[in-house]
């Protein structure tokens, strides 16, 4: 057989990336007590965002003035809340190096930036005359911001449960 030494039944294909040797470090760096600030803070930007959309709904439904101010503080608060998440989320992908070493981290980041980006439009749109704001650009950014939050929360879960990344791996 010609090409046996290319073809060996037992070759294994090797990922350089996993070569590295921090790869298996994978242990969050940013936590108290062992418990990562990222996966506690991100609960609040997620409820918010839902807040803003389904308070824009009861204006739209009701004409009351009260549900344009609150989709305005769940925008505001929401983005705020965002963006401390994201700064512990940061600071876990750049310190750890197993992190920082699977693209599905980095994938996590572009989505989760898009959504900050779309968090933050949505509070700015509303600060000069947040009833005007709702119809139809606010509630647009609210189900906009709902959608990009639910892909982000997703895939960061699956950086947990599937990649096991922020965790001791059991051992
Ligand atoms: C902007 C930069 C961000 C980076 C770099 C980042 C990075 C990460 C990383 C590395 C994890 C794995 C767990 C850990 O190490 O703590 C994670 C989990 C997660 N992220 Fe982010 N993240 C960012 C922003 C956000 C935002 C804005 C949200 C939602 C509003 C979010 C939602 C989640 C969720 C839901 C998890 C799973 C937590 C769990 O189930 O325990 N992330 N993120």
């Amino acid at each position: 057989m010609p090409n046996e030494e290319f073809q060996g039944k037992d070759e294994k294909l090797i990922d350089p990336v996993a070569q590295d040797p921090g790869y298996d470090q994978t242990e969050s760096q940013i936590a108290i007590l062992g418990h990562p600030i990222h996966a506690m803070s991100v609960s609040f930007p997620v409820a918010l965002t839902f807040c803003a959309f389904g308070a824009d709904i009861l204006y739209w439904w009701t004409g009351e003035a009260f549900w344009a101010r609150a989709a305005l503080w769940a925008a505001g608060t929401g983005f705020l809340f965002g963006m401390l998440a994201g700064l512990s989320g940061t600071a876990e992908l750049l310190l750890v190096s197993g992190i920082r070493a699977r693209a599905a981290a980095w994938t996590h980041f572009i989505i989760a930036v898009t959504l900050l980006a779309l968090l933050g439009t949505n509070w700015g749109h509303r600060l000069y005359g947040y009833e005007d704001a709702v119809l139809p650009y606010g509630i647009l950014l609210s189900a906009l911001c709902v959608v990009i939050v639910g892909f982000t929360g997703w895939h960061g879960g699956k950086l947990v449960f599937d990649y096991r990344l922020g965790t001791s791996k059991g051992s």
